[in-house]
């Protein structure tokens, strides 16, 4: 547990921030680097919590992987080279670790167990393991498997095709991993498209992968090559001082190099619709995924309707732009958004909760929220909540708070953004 105190911005926020690596496609570039076959350098990878889960774990597996002078090296020498690892598997808070090693491991030779933090034990894991089972997966834990912790007994998988019944990036990558361990071919169908890191990482690694419309369909060539990775700054961590320019007034920030892949840059679209000054600067292509400099200028706000195809766009963004709607004129509702529930917390009762106790007026719903703004926000006393965008919210929301605001828990930023604090109070000259 880390008790901060903040104090209000009482000042426009200006500067430049070097958004840190984008944490799902660091964790893609740590899986894909240990199982192929050669030397993977991974530049600007997000060097938290969560990813150093994923890291160990290969490390336990018996690859080699070091982190030379902020550039993540990885001498992967394939699949078949992975060892069964002695003890179990500790993955922390990070879901995605979970889902997409379960993936993996369901395919491999061996016995392996993994367990989690409090948090991670609540989260659902049925939505991989029921169509692992249906590849022929051998996977138990507690709830028949449901819940953390749970063992694999890695077993010959086979190809299915499989519609995903939840929008879920990570249940879609852990099929596709999985699949490429699988006889014969899968193929994974969503009706709403989600972010789409793994398949072009995959491709990138010399997979044979094929995403037409909404479903990609990956054979069982498991021999990857290894290929270096660069990795763009995570729009999910530039959004909260997207945030921040946007509500404290007088504000303008530039936010270098941040990824912006389409199937993630729901909040720019938002921002732009809520009427912020957003400009793109800069954009380019790297490896397969886009990134740019964004500038954004603080502007008065109007409350809109964030739903359907957009949410999966913007999905762990969605609490910090619950804040921002509070401080819009006009009623902001977001729906479609069930999975909230599920995160690290029930973020929809986190959010609500929170900005509740800070004086904004919002109620939740079954799949989102209602925001009526503008609302002044006081400060208060935020229980922890184990779950890191929640503890960033608050340190935001806290800055156009009237008086102080304390995080009984600010250690859970760790997971995503070990330097937020510090960049925070670098833009607060
Ligand atoms: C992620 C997918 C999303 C997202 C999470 C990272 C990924 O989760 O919320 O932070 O890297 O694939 P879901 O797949 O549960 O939507």
């Amino acid at each position: 547990m880390k008790r901060q105190t903040l104090k209000p911005a009482n000042r426009k926020l200006t500067g430049t921030i070097h958004v840190p690596g984008d944490k799902s496609i660091s964790h893609r570039a740590v899986i894909l680097g240990a199982i192929s076959e050669g030397r993977t350098e991974v530049k600007h990878f997000l060097n938290s919590e969560d990813i150093m889960r994923t890291v160990k774990a290969f490390q336990e597996m018996g690859v080699a992987i070091k982190n030379s002078r902020d550039v993540l090296v990885i001498e992967g020498k394939g699949i078949e080279a992975l060892e069964e690892p002695l003890h179990p598997l500790y993955f922390g808070n990070s879901g995605t670790t979970t889902r997409l090693m379960l993936g993996l491991l369901a395919g491999l030779p061996f016995f392996t167990s993994i367990h989690g933090d409090d948090s991670l034990t609540k989260r659902p894991m049925n939505r991989v393991v029921d169509p692992l089972k249906k590849m022929g997966a051998k996977i138990d834990g507690r709830d028949y498997g449901n819940l953390l912790p749970i063992s694999i007994r890695g077993s010959v998988l086979k190809g299915i095709d499989y519609k995903l019944p939840v929008k879920s990036a990570q249940v879609k990558s852990c099929l596709l991993l999985a699949g490429l361990l699988a006889e014969g071919t899968t193929k994974i169908t969503e009706d709403t498209l989600t972010r789409n890191h793994s398949e072009k990482m995959l491709k990138a690694f010399g997979a044979d992968i094929h995403t037409e419309n909404n479903t990609t369909t990956i054979t069982n060539k498991n021999k990857l090559t290894a290929s270096p990775v660069f990795v763009p700054g995570d729009i999910s961590s530039a959004a909260f001082f997207l945030a921040a320019a946007a509500i404290v007034p007088g504000s303008r920030l530039v936010l270098k190099n941040t990824g912006l892949n389409k199937t993630r840059t729901g909040i720019l679209d938002v921002l732009d619709e809520m009427g912020t000054g957003l400009e793109i600067l800069s954009e380019e292509e790297t490896g397969g995924e886009w990134t740019g400099d964004l500038q954004i200028t603080h502007t008065e706000l109007q409350g809109i309707t964030i739903e359907g195809e957009m949410i999966p766009r913007l999905i762990d963004e969605i609490p910090i732009i619950a804040l921002i709607a509070t401080q819009a004129e006009g009623t902001t509702i977001i729906r479609d958004a069930e999975e909230l529930r599920v995160k690290e917390t029930d973020r929809i009762q986190a959010v609500v909760d929170v900005l509740t106790s800070m004086g904004a007026n919002l109620e939740a719903t079954a799949d989102g929220m209602v925001i009526h703004g503008k609302t002044p926000l006081k400060g208060g006393i935020i229980p922890p909540y184990n779950d890191h965008r929640i503890a960033m919210m608050a340190a935001i929301a806290s800055l156009i708070a009237k008086d102080e605001t304390v995080l009984e828990d600010a250690s859970p930023i760790n997971t995503s953004y070990p330097d937020f604090f510090r960049d925070l109070n670098s833009v607060m000259n």
